[in-house]
């Protein structure tokens, strides 16, 4: 585990033991199944965020660990309904949910995953603050099937990948910003919700590029499947507005790749075009975007956290 999030650690495990009790259940077959899932956990991304703004207005308390696990459960529920949606073999370096079980189990679970972060924020008996909840998911929808329904359009603009990017991933990272600030100033919530945002850019952008040029091994899931889905990503998008008169036989390459060898072959021109590059140096504005928000926040540990998360999510390689 990276630095940044490693100190963050025993905050993390707490998290971990509400999702761990959300999930129980007195019906034996479903509580076997979820033991069987294990230790599914991956960066805790979401949670972090949610903590280090908690520490950065205040403190820590029970309301930050509840809403951080029902982020993290619906996170989680995206993840198994879209490794079944993308057909990939590996999550956080262990079998996805469809194929250690099966495609309908995988898509109940992704249901009983999602209605749990529901009722822990419930618990809370804050409407605004469930209705902030729901709202979220409801446009972490919106961006999947929008995704889903410009499939291999090369004439995707930046702007509309923006959109879509904002919605499957950003929204929710807004919200981790928002909903950690709590406590704090209008400013500081604002502040919150924005570096929120801009992160959750950077990072579905450098996940983007991590689909062409990131290591499997490393990066513990199915890689390449972007490609393969005909998901025009920004890499993509890069690659198209340098082409010059190429540009129409690229067009018709994406459109058409099918085999692992075109999708190897698309995978390198990307690559060697410099076009993953230069899509990092789009994460590399998002994540200077988000520094520029903790001005909001007090001098301290807690803030230059928040400054070394954003780095990190730029730098990593899984
Ligand atoms: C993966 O998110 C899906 C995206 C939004 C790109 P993470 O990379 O945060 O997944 P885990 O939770 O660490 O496995
Ligand atoms: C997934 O985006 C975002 C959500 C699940 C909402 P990706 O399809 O890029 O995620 P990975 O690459 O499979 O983790
Ligand atoms: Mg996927
Ligand atoms: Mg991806």
């Amino acid at each position: 585990m990276h630095d940044v999030l490693q100190d963050l650690l025993p905050h993390l495990e707490e998290v971990q033991k509400h999702m761990h009790v959300a999930l129980a259940s007195d019906e034996p077959k479903v509580a076997g199944l979820i033991s069987d899932l294990g230790t599914f956990h991956g960066k805790m991304l979401r949670p972090a965020l949610v903590l280090m703004f908690a520490e950065a207005v205040g403190n820590v308390s029970a309301i930050h660990y509840r809403i951080s696990a029902a982020l993290e459960l619906i996170h989680t529920a995206t993840l198994i309904h879209d490794d079944l949606i993308d057909d990939a073999n590996t999550r956080r370096g262990q079998p996805t949910a469809h194929v250690r079980f099966n495609n309908t189990t995988a898509i109940l679970l992704g249901d009983y995953f999602y209605t749990h972060a529901f009722n822990l924020v419930a618990d809370l008996m804050n409407p605004g603050v469930t209705k902030r909840l729901t709202a979220t998911t409801n446009v972490i929808c919106k961006g999947e099937l929008h995704q889903q329904s410009v499939a291999r359009d090369v004439k995707l603009s930046e702007a509309e990948y923006n959109q879509i990017i904002y919605g499957k991933t950003a929204v929710l990272t807004e919200l981790a910003g928002e909903l950690g600030a709590v406590e704090g100033s209008a400013e500081q919530r604002r502040a919150a919700a924005a570096y929120g945002k801009a992160a959750g850019m950077a990072f579905q952008v450098v996940d983007d590029c991590l689909d062409f040029s990131g290591d499997p091994q490393k990066v513990g899931k199915t890689l390449s499947t972007d490609i393969e889905r005909g998901r025009l990503t920004l890499p993509i998008i890069r690659l198209l507005e340098n082409a010059g008169a190429k540009r129409a036989a690229y067009e018709l390459q994406l459109q058409t790749v099918t085999t692992p060898e075109q999708v190897a072959a698309v995978r390198a021109l990307v690559i060697d075009s410099g076009a993953v590059d230069a899509a990092l140096a789009t994460a590399r504005a998002y994540v200077a975007e988000a520094q520029r928000q903790l001005v909001a926040f007090p001098d301290g540990l807690a803030r230059q956290r928040l400054w070394d998360l954003a780095e990190f999510i730029v730098a990593r390689d899984f």
